[in-house]
C-alpha cells in the first residue's frame, strides 16, 4: 500500500472521516505525498503541461515578463518568482526569450517555490546559469517588487466539497467502510464561509467546491504586489466564473481515475475557480486583468505568428509539429478554452492592460 494512503487510513481511524481538502493535502503534499519525490511529468509520467508541449509557451511568457517589467517602470532589482516550476522548462524558455532585454535579465533575481526534491534537481540543472534560490513557500521570498508566474499549481491546492441536501449544505468527507475508502457527508467546516453568490442556486445533490488554500495564496500574492509592487500571472484550468459541479479527479498515466482509487500514486486535481481568485485579489487591493481563455491570451501574444516564423526556417516535418503544438495550446477543444489566464498587478501599475489581458 502507498505510504500516503497508509497515513490517510491511519488518520481516519484516529480522527474520524477527513475532509476532501485534508485527503488532497495528505495525498499530494504530505510527507509521503505524490508531489514530494518523483517527476510526474512527460509522456512516461502521468500528465503533460503547456511548457512541455511547446517551447513557444515559455518563450511568450518570457516576453510577457519583460513587457510587464517595463510597464512597472523597469525596477532596477526585482524578484522573478515561479511557483511549482516543474522541470524548469517554462522558466528556461522564458529566460532565453528574455535575452531581448539585457537590463531585464540583469535586474531579476530568480526564486523558485517548489516542494518536490526530484523536480528541484531538474530545475537546478536547467537553470544553473541564472542562480536560482529555492523556497518551500512564497513566505521565503524576500521583500521587494516581484513578477510571479504559476502554471498548473493552483489545481493541485486542496479543495473542500460541499453538497446541498434537504438539511442544507453538508461537507463531503472521506471515511472507511471496512477496507474501502468512500465518500460520506458530515457537518460543514468553516469552508462554508467561502461559498460564492453563484453557489446559492444549488439544488439537492449539487456540489460546490471552495479552496481556502488557493484563496490564502492569491491573497498573499496580491498583498505582496500591492505593498511591494509587481505583477503575477496565474494559468490553470477551470471556469472564469464560480459555479457548481464536482471536478475532483485523479490523473495517472494520462488517464482519468476515480479520485480515491490510487491515493499517493496519481495526481489529484480540481478545477480552479478563477472568479473566486479574482474576487480575493480585488479584495486585497490588486488590479485584476482577465481571466481570459488561454487560446485568446496566446493568440494575442502572437503565438501563430511565432510558429509561422519558426516553420519558415524549418523542414516540413518540423513545421507540421510546430503547428500541431500551437493547435494543442490554443484550440478550444484542446487547452485553449478550459485553461484560463489571470493577471494581477499592484496599484502602482499605470496601464489599462497587461500583455494579452484586458483590465477587469
Ligand atoms: C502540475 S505541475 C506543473 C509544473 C510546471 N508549472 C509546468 O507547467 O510544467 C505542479 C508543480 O507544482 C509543484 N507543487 C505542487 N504542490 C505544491 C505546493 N504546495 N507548493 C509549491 N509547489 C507545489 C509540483 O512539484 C510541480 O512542480
Amino acid at each position: 500500500m502507498h505510504p500516503a494512503l497508509q497515513s490517510i487510513r491511519r488518520r481516519i481511524v484516529l480522527e474520524g472521516p477527513l475532509t476532501v481538502a485534508t485527503v488532497m493535502e495528505e495525498a499530494l503534499a504530505g510527507r509521503n505525498g505524490y508531489y514530494r519525490d518523483h517527476d510526474p511529468l512527460g509522456p512516461e509520467g502521468d500528465f503533460i503541461t503547456a511548457p512541455e508541449v511547446s517551447q513557444m509557451f515559455g518563450e511568450l511568457i518570457g516576453l510577457w515578463c519583460v513587457d510587464t517589467w517595463q510597464r512597472l517602470g523597469a525596477p532596477e532589482h526585482f524578484h522573478l518568482v515561479e511557483m511549482g516550476p516543474g522541470r524548469g522548462t517554462l522558466m528556461a524558455d522564458a529566460l532565453r526569450a528574455a535575452r531581448v532585454s539585457a537590463a531585464f535579465l540583469k535586474a531579476k533575481q530568480l526564486h523558485l517555490v517548489e516542494i518536490n526534491a526530484a523536480l528541484k534537481a531538474k530545475q537546478a540543472e536547467r537553470l544553473a546559469d541564472h542562480h536560482p534560490t529555492w523556497h518551500e513557500s512564497l513566505d521565503g521570498v524576500p521583500a521587494g517588487p516581484m513578477i510571479l508566474i504559476a502554471n498548473e499549481l493552483f489545481d493541485a491546492l486542496p479543495i473542500h466539497q460541499l453538497q446541498m441536501t434537504a438539511q442544507g449544505w453538508r461537507e463531503r468527507v472521506v471515511a472507511l467502510d471496512g477496507e474501502h475508502l468512500q465518500f460520506g457527508l458530515a457537518a460543514p467546516s468553516a469552508a462554508l464561509g467561502l461559498l460564492r453568490p453563484a453557489h446559492k442556486q444549488a439544488v439537492d445533490g449539487a456540489i460546490a467546491e471552495v479552496s481556502p488554500a488557493s484563496i490564502a495564496l492569491v491573497d498573499a500574492i496580491a498583498q505582496r504586489i500591492v505593498t511591494e509592487g509587481g505583477a503575477a500571472l496565474i494559468i490553470d484550468y477551470g471556469p472564469a466564473e464560480s459555479g457548481l459541479g464536482d471536478s475532483f479527479q485523479a490523473l495517472k498515466r494520462h488517464k482519468y481515475h476515480l479520485p480515491l482509487e490510487s491515493l499517493g500514486e496519481a495526481d489529484l486535481t480540481a478545477h480552479v475557480d478563477f472568479g473566486a481568485l479574482a474576487a480575493a485579489a480585488v479584495e486585497a487591493g490588486a488590479q485584476v486583468f482577465g481571466p481570459t481563455a488561454q487560446g485568446d491570451f496566446l493568440r494575442a501574444l502572437g503565438i501563430e505568428l511565432r510558429a509561422n516564423m519558426l516553420a519558415q526556417k524549418a523542414d516540413a516535418a518540423t513545421g507540421e509539429l510546430l503547428h500541431a503544438q500551437v493547435h494543442r495550446l490554443i484550440a478550444p477543444e484542446q487547452m485553449g478554452r478550459l485553461f484560463k489566464v489571470i493577471g494581477l498587478a499592484g496599484p502602482q501599475l499605470d496601464s489599462e492592460r497587461l500583455g494579452g489581458l484586458a483590465g477587469l
